[in-house]
C-alpha cells in the first residue's frame, strides 16, 4: 500500500492532522491506521476539558503561560509554551467549527471550569465527557472527506528505515529516513507494508505499563518504542503523571475510572481515613495544588494511615449542580452503591499521562526525516517536569496543526523515494504459532507490578536498580519469543511496554534530583543543572 499521508492513531492528534491534510489536498490520499476501534483512544476518556484563554476580561495569555511554567517546574521550553497558549485559541475555534460542543451559560458565554495549578477559570468542557464529544466531532467531520481512509484493527509493528534496506543505522547516523511502516493487519493476519511520503505518529500514552491507570488498554507506548528501535530520540520519560483521584474499586484491573480534577475545581475536598482535610498541611493551594503535589500528598497519607485510598468529599456540593456538571461520574458512583450526597468517594492516584516521549522540534519534526509526532506520544517541551491539567488536548491540536503546516511544504516537493520499491516484505520464516499465551499475559502483569512497586510516585536508587534488572530478564525472554513466534498484537504490545518501561527507568536513573513528577528520596533536592534527559 502507498499513501501520501500516513497517520498512526485516531485520537485527537491523529484526527486533527488527517482532517487538515484531507481538506488542503483533495487529490492526495490520507490513510489513518488504528489498532482497535476508531474511537478507542485516551482522547475519548478525557473528562475535565481543554484549557484555553477565552475570557480576556479576567484571564490572559500571560497568566496561562505562567501557570504552565510553574507546573513544569523549570523544564518547560518557554517558546513552546507561548506557541501553544497563543495558537491554542485558534485550534479551539477550529474544533468548534468542526462540530464540538462545549457547555455554555444561559447568556451564551462558555462555562469555564478550573483545575489544579490554574489561576483562573479557563477550561472549556462538555459536561464530564469532553473527550468523547471532541472525538465524536472529529470522527463525524472525517466522514465528509472521500480522500481519507481509516483502517481499524491494524497494528503498526515498526517504522521502516534504511535499516530494512540492509544499512547499519545507529543513534549517530545522520538523516535516518522513514519510508513507512510494517503493520499487522488483523483482518488478514499478515504483516503488510505501508509506504508513505509523510508519517505522523499519534499513538498516545503508556499508562498501561502501570497496574493502576486511567488509560485504556491501547495506551502501551507503541510509538515511543518504535522510534527508539529506529534509533530516533526520546526525551524525559521519567515524568509520568499520576492523577490524584482515580476511583478506588478493589479488584478492578486495567483501566480505573477517573474522578476529574474539575470536581475539586467545583469545591470537592480530599479527606483521609480520619475525615481530616489534609491538603492544607501540604500546600497553600490545598486541593487545587498542581497534580504532582496532590498525588504525593495522597501517597503520603495512604502510607501514614495504612490505607489503599483516601476520600473525595462532595456532599456539600448541591446535587443539581453536581449532576449538571458531572452526570457521568454521578452515574458511575451510583452504579457501585455510592450516593455522592451521603457517602465519601474512595480515590487513589493512578498513572495518567506521559509528559516525555518522542523528541520533537517546534514543528513536530522528530529526529527521523519525514516522521512527525504529535499528542501524548510526543515531547514538545510544553509540559517540562509536570503537565498542567487540561493542557494536553490543546497541545495535541496545536502540534498536529504545526506538523501539518511543515508537512505541507514537504509534500509539495517530495514523491516517494526511489528506494521504496526495494523495501523487503516482512520475513516470518521459521516462526510458529505461540503455544502458550500465559507466557505473554504473565510477563505483562510482571511489567505492571515492577513499574508500580519500584517506579511509582516515590522512587529510590535501589528500587530503580531492581526494576532495571527485572526488566532486563523480561526483555530477554520476550525477544526470544518475538524471534520465534508468529506476531500477535499482545506480543508486540508486551515488547513495547518493556521498552517503554526501560526508557522510564533509564531516564529516572539519569535524573539525579527531584523535580516535578520525578521524586527520588536519594536526591530529594532540585539540582542547579536544569536539563532534559535525551536517550
Ligand atoms: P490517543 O487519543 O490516546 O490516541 C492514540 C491512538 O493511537 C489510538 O487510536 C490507538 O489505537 C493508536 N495506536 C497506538 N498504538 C498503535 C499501534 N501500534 N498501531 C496502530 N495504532 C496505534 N487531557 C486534557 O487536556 N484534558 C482532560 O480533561 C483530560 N482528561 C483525561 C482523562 C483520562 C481518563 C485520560 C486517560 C486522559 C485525559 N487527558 C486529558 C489526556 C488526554 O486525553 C490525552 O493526552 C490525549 O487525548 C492523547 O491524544 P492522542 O491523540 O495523543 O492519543
Ligand atoms: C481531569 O479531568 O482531571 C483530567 C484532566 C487532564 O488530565 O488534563
Amino acid at each position: 500500500m502507498q499513501t501520501d499521508f500516513l497517520v498512526i492513531g485516531s485520537g485527537i492528534a491523529g484526527l486533527t492532522f488527517a482532517l487538515k491534510a484531507a481538506q488542503q489536498f483533495p487529490d492526495k490520499k490520507v490513510l489513518i491506521v488504528t489498532k482497535t476501534q476508531a474511537d478507542e483512544t485516551n482522547t475519548k476518556y478525557a473528562q475535565g476539558g481543554i484549557a484555553g484563554v477565552t475570557d480576556f476580561e479576567k484571564d490572559s495569555f500571560d497568566k496561562h503561560i505562567e501557570d504552565t511554567l510553574i507546573a513544569g517546574d523549570g523544564l518547560c521550553n518557554k517558546a513552546v509554551v507561548e506557541i501553544v497558549v497563543k495558537e491554542g485559541v485558534d485550534r479551539i475555534r477550529e474544533i468548534i467549527e468542526w462540530g464540538a460542543r462545549f457547555d455554555k451559560e444561559a447568556d451564551g458565554d462558555y462555562k469555564l471550569g478550573k483545575e489544579g495549578g490554574h489561576s483562573e477559570f479557563r477550561i472549556l468542557h462538555h459536561k464530564d465527557v469532553t473527550g468523547r464529544e471532541m472525538e465524536r466531532a472529529l470522527l463525524d467531520a472525517l466522514n465528509t472527506y472521500k480522500n481519507i481512509e481509516i483502517i481499524k484493527h491494524c497494528f503498526v509493528v515498526d517504522l521502516i528505515t534504511q535499516h530494512h534496506l540492509g544499512f547499519l543505522v545507529t543513534k549517530s547516523t545522520p538523516d535516518i529516513e522513514c519510508y513507512g511502516v510494517y503493520v499487522l493487519n488483523r483482518e488478514t493476519n499478515q504483516i503488510e507494508k505501508i509506504l508513505a511520503n509523510i508519517t505522523l505518529l499519534a499513538t498516545g500514552g503508556n499508562g498501561q505499563v502501570y497496574r493502576s491507570t486511567t488509560n485504556p488498554y491501547i495506551a502501551t507506548g507503541d510509538g515511543v518504542a518504535m522510534v527508539y528501535r529506529a534509533k530516533g530520540r526520546i526525551e524525559n520519560m521519567e515524568f509520568i503523571q499520576f492523577h490524584p483521584t482515580a476511583l478506588y474499586e478493589p479488584g478492578v484491573r486495567g483501566q480505573s475510572f477517573l474522578i476529574t480534577e474539575a470536581v475539586r475545581g467545583d469545591g470537592g475536598i480530599l479527606r483521609n481515613k480520619n475525615g481530616e482535610a489534609f491538603m492544607e498541611r501540604y500546600d497553600s493551594r490545598k486541593d487545587l495544588a498542581p497534580r504532582d503535589i496532590v498525588a504525593r500528598a495522597i501517597d503520603s497519607e495512604m502510607k501514614i494511615t495504612g490505607t489503599e485510598h483516601v476520600y473525595l468529599d462532595v456532599r456539600h456540593i448541591p446535587l443539581e449542580k453536581f449532576t449538571e456538571h458531572f452526570p457521568n461520574i454521578y452515574d458511575k458512583c451510583r452504579s457501585i452503591g455510592i450516593d455522592v450526597t451521603k457517602h465519601l468517594i474512595p480515590v487513589a492516584p493512578a498513572a495518567h499521562y506521559s509528559c516525555g516521549g518522542i523528541k520533537t522540534d517546534e514543528w513536530g519534526r522528530t529526529s527521523i526525516n519525514n516522521l512527525y509526532a504529535a499528542g501524548e506520544c510526543a515531547s514538545t517541551g510544553l509540559h517540562g517536569a509536570n503537565r498542567l491539567a487540561s493542557n494536553s488536548l490543546l497541545e495535541a491540536m496545536v502540534f498536529s496543526h504545526r506538523s501539518f503546516m511543515d508537512a505541507t511544504q514537504k509534500i509539495q516537493t517530495r514523491s516517494l523515494s526511489p528506494v521504496t520499491p526495494t523495501i523487503p516484505d516482512w520475513n516470518a520464516t521459521g516462526t510458529t504459532q505461540p503455544k502458550e499465551m500465559i507466557l505473554i499475559t504473565q510477563s505483562l502483569k510482571e511489567v505492571q507490578q515492577i513499574m508500580s512497586d519500584y517506579v511509582g510516585i516515590v522512587r529510590t536508587n535501589t528500587r530503580l536498580a531492581r526494576a532495571l534488572k527485572r526488566l532486563d530478564l523480561l526483555w530477554e525472554e520476550t525477544e526470544s519469543l518475538y524471534q520465534t513466534t508468529t506476531l500477535s498484537p499482545q506480543l508486540c504490545e508486551l515488547r513495547n511496554m518493556i521498552t517503554t518501561s526501560y526508557l522510564i527507568v533509564k531516564c529516572a536513573n539519569f535524573r539525579e534530583e527531584s523535580r516535578g513528577l520525578h521524586f527520588n528520596t536519594d536526591y530529594p533536592q532540585k539540582s542547579e543543572l536544569v536539563q532534559n534527559i535525551v536517550l
